[in-house]
């Protein structure tokens, strides 16, 4: 038997008081949707349908680079009636899963063995026995200790309420046993829903034993219903991505203030200081270290890079050796060849940059060639827009600027040239030159200063 995947997610999430529907919000950069289908997506399976609707279009845009089956909910009459609209998209002949779309943590050797499980009776069923049960359905079980229904919290009595043992909303059934019970459901309850948990009670009326499993980790069931929620499950998601770092051989200096929001490849004794924010695609190389305060993205790092605090860094690529930093801000379009130095409040933007070249202060460059071995002294400005268009700045090999000095683009400055400080360079500067632009300097003896008025 084949197994199709639906995630319900066509509800609003009232609690999150948010105009974007709920599985819109994202844990460690990623949606809260994304997730459950990553590990729906790592099990053998024949589709992935997901149920969606508050926020119709939103949601498949978002989502428009996974290969999954749209299915779109008009009205929220409640989880059966989502599990419904699905129906008929489904052979029947497969197994079905059914998860929501609003618990990110859930794992795929978890959704195995509810698998598993199912294979074995005919229904498997995720629960978990929690200490604060409050919101969820109950599990009801005869003396035997077999399940017998479920029942929601607004229908629940006082006893039933003190179950301990919860619905985690996941489940696996045979499809063809499922569209009768769905086609069956009633809306007769508290919350005049059509709910899909009434359809244990219809399983178990037909002789089918409710198979259940518990997960690994509470942590795994957890929904998100509203933020104070979705910050816990975010720390809880970086802590466990600092310790896969961590065995794989990268020190970080506090794992409670790390953030990695995206894929990230790293090899073995890079540093990472404390509260550094990594996110997107990255690759970072060996014995590299990052300084506390350093925001990291899309980024290519290669080995012993040192990073000092609170740069910014994104869409970049980073060679051996390389300095960045304190204060150093590198924009998208900038390569640094090996060993270059960018320091202090220097902004490099859509550059390319020289093997051992240093850009130590104040300093912005932008859309600009720099040779190798080349020294930008302090407060030097490439001018690359002229209020219209954007220009390129060439600066060759081994020439030397000094500080204070203005580049007025599209200019190019030929190898081993010398350019003195505060000079403004509005030409092209040939080889070897010293290239200067002052006002002489003059003395006027005996200057008296003015005096303050009486
Ligand atoms: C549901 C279960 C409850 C379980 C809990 C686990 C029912 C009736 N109750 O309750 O037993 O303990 O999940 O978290 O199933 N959705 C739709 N369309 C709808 C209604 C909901 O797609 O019309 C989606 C929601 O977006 C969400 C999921 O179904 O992803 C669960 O819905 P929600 O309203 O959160 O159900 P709970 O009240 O939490
Ligand atoms: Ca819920």
């Amino acid at each position: 038997m084949s197994l199709s995947i639906i995630i319900l997610a066509a509800g609003q999430g009232t609690r999150m008081r948010s105009d974007m529907p709920k599985v819109l919000h994202r844990l460690a950069g990623r949606t809260l949707l994304e997730h459950v289908y990553n590990a729906a997506s790592a099990l053998k399976h024949r589709d992935i349908l997901i149920v969606y609707g508050y926020g119709g279009e939103q949601i498949r845009t978002q989502h428009e680079h996974l290969p999954v089956t749209w299915i779109k909910q008009a009205k929220q009459l409640g989880t059966g009636h989502a599990v419904e609209q699905a129906m008929p998209e489904i052979p029947d002949n497969d197994l079905v899963m059914i998860l929501n779309g609003d618990v990110p943590m859930i794992t795929s050797a978890t959704l195995k063995q509810l698998v598993d499980a199912a294979r074995e009776t005919g229904f498997g069923l995720l629960t978990a026995t929690i200490d604060d049960p409050a919101g969820y359905g109950r599990i009801i079980r005869n003396k035997k200790g077999r399940v017998v229904r479920i029942v929601e919290e607004k229908d629940a009595n006082g006893d039933e309420k003190s179950i301990s043992e919860i619905n985690t909303g996941m489940m696996v059934m045979e499809v063809k046993s499922l569209k009768r019970w769905v086609n069956a459901l009633d809306n007769k309850n508290a919350k005049n829903e059509f709910y899909l948990t009434d359809i244990i009670e219809m399983a178990v009326k037909e002789g089918i034993g409710i198979n259940t499993i518990e997960p690994g980790s509470a942590m795994e069931i957890k929904g998100v219903n509203n933020r104070a929620q979705l910050a816990e499950i975010e720390r809880y998601y970086q802590f466990i991505q600092a310790h896969q770092l961590m065995r794989k051989g990268v020190t970080i200096m506090d794992p409670s203030r790390f953030d990695l929001r995206g894929d990230l490849e790293i090899r073995e004794d890079t540093l990472i200081d404390i509260n550094v924010l990594l996110e997107g695609r990255l690759k970072i190389g060996r014995n590299v270290s990052i300084g506390a305060n350093c925001c990291i993205k899309n980024t290519i790092i290669a080995d012993n890079v040192e990073i000092l605090p609170n740069c910014v860094i994104e869409n970049a690529i980073i060679g051996s050796g390389c300095r960045i930093g304190p204060f150093s801000r590198i924009r998208p379009g900038t390569e640094l060849d090996e060993n270059v130095h960018i320091g202090n409040f220097v902004e490099i933007k859509k550059s390319l940059i020289g093997k051992g070249t240093k850009i130590n202060h104040l300093s912005y460059v932008g859309d600009s060639e720099v040779g190798r071995d080349v020294n930008i002294g302090a407060g030097t400005i490439t001018c690359n827009y002229d209020g219209a268009n954007k220009h390129k700045t060439i600066i060759e090999d081994n020439v030397f600027i000094g500080s204070d000095t203005q580049l007025i683009a599209p200019v190019k400055v030929g190898s081993g040239a010398t350019i003195a400080a505060g000079t403004t360079i509005t030409r092209d500067v040939k080889k070897g030159v010293l290239a200067i632009s002052r006002v002489e300097q003059k003395s006027i003896k005996n200057w008296k200063r003015p005096k303050k008025k009486q």
